[in-house]
């Protein structure tokens, strides 16, 4: 059988570019290393200079582990020009950074109307509104551009932000202050001392295409679209190529502020436009889903011929009391939702299926495209989902195919167009074995009920190259380690020269750099590697919860990372309960199930990660090279903080979400069950075993009154 597609099609020369690492020939392989080198550098190009990627992070990721999978092998063929080699060499462009005083959140996504209907509803239910009692929500365009906050101290214009990861943003206060939109002071009276104004910064498609003819003119290069044409114009160190640029600012939204002038959201950006702001004409106040849905439909019919683009209408709960009371779910608010218009489409060619290793050892298969451009973006790779989904549409190679981008979802294949799919082709195989150069054997996952699951992953795990330098490059991002010199492309080029083949291996680059001499390496020079080693110095520090996230085990990801950190507090008490966990101690499986968001699959995979002895080797390593932070509490100041609390039977002032919520908020925990690690159940009506439960342990039950008299909110009376 056929283990790999690339070795179904011949290897000539035009189609080396797919022909798998373990078949070339000398020869070949020098071929395709001078190719990929070209390849690299164009994109670099493209990405740095020009702010204008014309392919995916992961398929450039993809060309540069080929180039390394074929340097391990042909090492005597490493061009002086590797792109291995010039790692750090890109201008990339260095700003200060700036920690959000609030953070900038992301919102949940609908495509549907019923996605929307749900919303209203889960709005009203957590709020436990009357059928009868009017509930405000604007619709509003989602603007394509970037979003920026704007401090305001005393009424002048302190410092502008980017988005960042959301806690941490760029500094990029000179090149706002060029911005006209973006007024100098607040033109208001008595401007709170402290305002922040956040919004999205974009460009005008009539400028856009203005601004391009004249890069063309000059001989410069062209922007793929407007949203990346605003963001390499504000996000320039020269301010002065900035103030050139003609950007605009539309206010939507709000961060820091030391006094609310207002109490809707409609109040909100009024306020914002008599201080000086432009606001979107077109946002509404509805009082229906199905106002909402015509608002939707207006402003999709008005999308064509807008001079800006936009990608869906944003809702937002009106009233500000409300929107806290709703509060957040993870890093999106419960307040608001963005109703995405549908996905573009677009036909193309199939040049060849390929395969991506993911940390977790996941095949994913990626069909490469005959690069066609959707919604104002070239597209040249399209996920495949897993071996079932192939099957499902029968994709082959050659096949004509359509395929669907939303947003920045990466783009899908929906289906083969049969009609145009020539004589010769052939269903494709899956991979029996990993790609790597250990080509281990693929296993086909089973599921709880003992069938064959859809990802196949390759059994290698820590030997696999492939999930080695993945988990290296989790280790380092941005929710995790997040050290500055630190990204893929520096793994990668790291990882190649075998300077890091585990975490720990990070914090004694160091001690290790006489022999290594890094800042002989091309791109490096004696400054950045001190910067590096100072970077990765700073992080030899680190909270719990990224700790806990930077290991990158199966299932756990920032949320559940949290809320372990939380849970446990401090390293060696979750260490010692993932340790039991691992022995099959019923106790500490039991004290993991009762807290709140944490499964059998999370349970699972921790004890499966520490009951390897590799993993508790590279675990130990690494704690042995860092220091880890105990968790924060989420506020200490409230008489339930750090406690634990169970909620169970009907609660009659409040939904179960708004009492988890709200319990959160002060910085208890919320557990699912009563255990001996409870302190508090709130019992409504109805309540059952849980209640008999926390009687027998002797846990203090509380009435809903009663436990809104110890937090101290008056909804009780
Ligand atoms: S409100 C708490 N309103 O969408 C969230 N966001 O997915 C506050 N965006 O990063 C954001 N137009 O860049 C809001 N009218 C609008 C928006 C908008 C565009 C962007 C913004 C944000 C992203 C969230």
């Amino acid at each position: 059988m056929t283990l790999l597609v690339f070795m179904s099609r011949a290897t000539s020369s035009q189609d080396l570019s797919q022909a798998s690492v373990a078949d070339l020939t000398e020869a070949q392989a020098t071929v395709e290393l001078k190719r990929l080198a070209t390849t690299i550098a164009e994109h670099d190009r493209r990405y740095y200079q020009d702010d204008a990627p014309t392919i995916s992070d992961a398929a450039y990721d993809a060309l540069r582990q080929r180039n390394t999978a074929i340097e391990v092998r042909f090492p005597a063929l490493i061009r002086a020009d590797s792109p291995s080699r010039k790692v750090g060499a890109a201008p990339v462009q260095k700003f200060a950074k700036l920690r959000h005083a609030v953070p900038m959140l992301s919102l949940n996504n609908a495509f549907s109307e019923g996605e929307v209907a749900d919303f209203v509803e889960r709005v009203r239910r957590f709020l436990r509104l009357a059928e009868d009692e009017p509930l405000g929500i604007t619709a509003e365009p989602k603007i394509d551009g970037l979003s920026c906050s704007l401090r305001y101290e005393r009424g002048r214009l302190a410092s502008g932000a980017t988005r960042g990861d959301g806690t941490e943003g760029e500094d990029v206060t000179p090149n706002v202050r060029t911005i006209a939109e973006i007024p100098d002071r607040l033109n208001v009276a008595h401007a709170p001392e402290i305002v922040e104004v956040r919004g999205e910064v974009y460009m005008r498609r009539s400028d856009f295409f203005d601004l391009n003819a004249r890069q063309q003119a000059a001989g410069k290069p062209v922007f793929a679209n407007p949203r990346n044409s605003a963001a390499g114009s504000l996000r320039q160190l020269d301010p002065a190529i900035t103030a050139a640029r003609p950007l605009k600012f539309f206010a939507y939204a709000w961060g820091e502020m030391s006094a609310m002038p207002e109490t809707t959201q409609t109040a909100m950006v009024q306020w914002f436009a008599s201080a000086g702001f432009t606001v979107n004409p077109l946002m509404r106040l509805c009082h229906s889903l199905d106002a909402l849905l015509a608002t939707y439909r207006e402003i999709e019919e008005q999308r064509a011929d807008l001079d800006y683009d936009i990608d869906g209408v944003v809702y937002k709960v009106d009233r500000l009391d409300w929107q806290e009371r709703l509060g957040f779910v993870s890093r999106s608010p419960r307040w608001a939702l963005a109703h995405k218009f549908p996905a573009e489409k677009a036909v193309t060619l199939v040049n060849a299926i390929d395969i991506q290793v993911g940390r977790t050892g996941a095949l994913t298969p990626v069909a490469k495209l005959a690069p066609v451009t959707v919604g104002g973006v070239v597209v040249q790779n399209a996920t495949l989902h897993n071996a079932d989904e192939i099957a499902r549409l029968d994709v082959r190679v050659g096949d004509t195919v359509e395929i669907q981008r939303a947003g920045d979802v990466i783009p899908q294949v929906l289906r083969v167009v049969i009609a145009k799919r020539p004589k010769d082709t052939q269903p494709y195989a899956f991979p029996q074995h990993c790609p790597c150069e250990l080509k281990t054997p693929v296993v086909r996952e089973t599921t709880a009920g003992g069938e064959e699951g859809a990802v196949a992953r390759c059994s290698g795990e820590f030997a696999c190259p492939y999930q080695k330098i993945e988990h290296l490059k989790h280790f380092v991002s941005r929710r995790a380690f997040d050290i500055e010199g630190l990204g893929e492309k520096q793994i990668e080029f790291f990882f190649a020269q075998g300077w890091l083949t585990e975490p720990a291996d990070i914090f004694t680059l160091e001690a290790r750099n006489p022999k290594i001499k890094l800042e002989q390496q091309e791109g490096y020079g004696e400054l950045s590697v001190r910067n590096l080693f100072t970077a990765i110095a700073a992080r030899r520090e680190i909270a719990l919860e990224r700790f806990i996230y930077a290991l990158g085990i199966r299932h756990v990801g920032e949320t559940t990372a949290r809320a372990l950190a939380r849970a446990y507090g401090s390293w060696p008490a979750f260490h010692d309960a993932c340790v039991q966990l691992a022995e099959g101690h019923a106790e500490a499986r039991a004290e993991m199930d009762a807290l709140d968001q944490i499964g059998d699959a999370v349970i699972d995979s921790l004890a499966t990660y520490f009951g390897e002895a590799h993993n508790r080797r590279i675990v130990e390593r690494l704690t042995g090279e860092v220091q880890i932070r105990d968790a924060e509490k989420v506020s200490t100041a409230t008489p339930v903080a750090g406690k634990t609390v169970v909620f169970t039977g009907t609660l009659e002032k409040m939904t179960r979400e708004e009492a988890k919520a709200m319990a959160e908020r002060l910085g208890a925990k919320v557990a699912g069950s009563v255990s001996k690690k409870t302190d508090y159940v709130v019992a409504g009506p109805g309540a059952g075993s849980k209640l008999n439960k926390a009687r027998e342990a002797g846990v203090a039950v509380l009435t809903e009154d009663e436990w809104f008299a110890l937090v101290g909110e008056g909804r009780g009376a």
